[in-house]
């Protein structure tokens, strides 16, 4: 049994070339644990936040740190109480503790569930963290119904372009901003009405919406308050200040921020949904596991439609 792994570390706050590949302790299972072999990993926006010190809960008494929060691999060890047996591909959401931009990590109860079947691993690895973000926005602290109306900012993004697909899957109403090269882009992943946000307003272009799924923050938010019916809502992935809540209240709306939590279940119904082909998942570029930093360079400097994945086996 491997007693080490290969991670992707940050030991102080910087740009790209502050990540190190490096071996760290690998624990043993516990009972109801796995050790998988990792195939590919994702990169989000939370890791390059860490790495250059603007992720709030992350100091720099926390350092050295693993990142990666989702992956797709191969069960090499699984306990007893586990639920998963050696050889079983199953993709994974890990909890902050850990990090999964490593070729073997240590996974823990309630965070991995079956692979997709009809994605390979790369396509796999980019779901868990983007789609439990957006699920968890659109149903769980959003409340989303079928028939109603949500406006989902940077509907082309990681989260968004699962966003868009969840929401339309629900039979909601879906507008969506994003940048006018990918206006077609998320036409065809069903939103109803796209809007360029570089070019267009999109509190002159939505009727009132009943939820706003806020991806962007700032200006975007600052504006988001005019477009939702009285009595509706906004869930934003990124913080919420004083000064916003004042804005909800005078706009006659709840808004509340969150922070997307580890679900088997949730995990689950997104591979079916995946499986009966109601949902695509965009992957933007691949790269090799030594090419980390570029992969940050990427996803932190350019414009993004869909997601960045490490390939491991390379
Ligand atoms: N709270 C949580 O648990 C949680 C979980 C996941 C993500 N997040 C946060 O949610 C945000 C989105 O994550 P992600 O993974 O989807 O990031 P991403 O893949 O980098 O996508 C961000 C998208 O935002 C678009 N965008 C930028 N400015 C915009 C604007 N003013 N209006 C509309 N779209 C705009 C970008 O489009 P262009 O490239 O074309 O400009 C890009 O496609 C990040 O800030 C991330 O940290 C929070």
């Amino acid at each position: 049994m491997a007693t080490t792994a290969n991670a992707v570390r940050v030991h102080a706050f910087g740009g790209s070339d502050a990540l190190k590949i490096e071996s760290i302790p690998l624990p043993d299972p516990k009972d109801d644990e796995l050790v998988v072999k990792v195939m590919a990993a994702s990169i989000n926006p939370v890791d390059f936040k860490i790495r250059n010190g603007t992720y709030p809960r992350v100091k720099a008494e926390h350092l050295p740190r693993t990142l990666g929060r989702d992956l797709s691999g191969v069960v090499e060890t699984a306990g007893p109480a586990s639920g998963f047996k050696a050889g079983d591909a199953i993709y994974a959401f890990l909890g902050p503790d850990r990090g999964g931009n490593a070729d073997r990590v240590l996974i823990k109860p309630n965070e991995a569930a079956a692979k997709p079947k009809s994605l390979n691993h790369v396509q796999a690895a980019a779901v868990p963290l983007a789609a439990l973000t957006a699920w968890q926005g659109l149903f769980d602290v959003g409340g989303l119904q079928a028939g109603e109306r949500v406006l989902i900012h940077a509907g082309n993004g990681g989260v968004g372009h699962l966003a868009v697909q969840f929401a339309k899957a629900k039979g909601a109403w879906v507008a969506t901003t994003c940048s006018g090269i990918d206006k077609n882009f998320v036409r065809g992943l069903g939103a109803d009405q796209v809007i360029d946000y570089r070019a267009e307003r999109f509190e002159e272009l939505v009727e009132p919406v009943d939820l706003v799924l806020d991806l962007v923050g700032g200006e975007a938010r600052a504006r988001s308050w005019f477009v939702i019916k009285k009595g509706g809502r906004l869930a934003s992935a990124l913080g919420l200040s004083e000064a916003d809540n004042a804005k909800a209240t005078d706009a006659g709306v709840t808004a509340q921020m969150y922070v997307a939590k580890v679900s088997t279940a949730q995990l689950a119904e997104v591979a079916s949904l995946i499986d009966a082909g109601k949902v695509k998942v965009e992957v933007q570029d691949v790269f090799a596991f030594k090419d980390v930093a570029s992969a940050h360079d990427k996803l932190e400097k350019e414009h993004t439609r869909g997601k960045i994945v490490l390939d491991l086996t390379k």
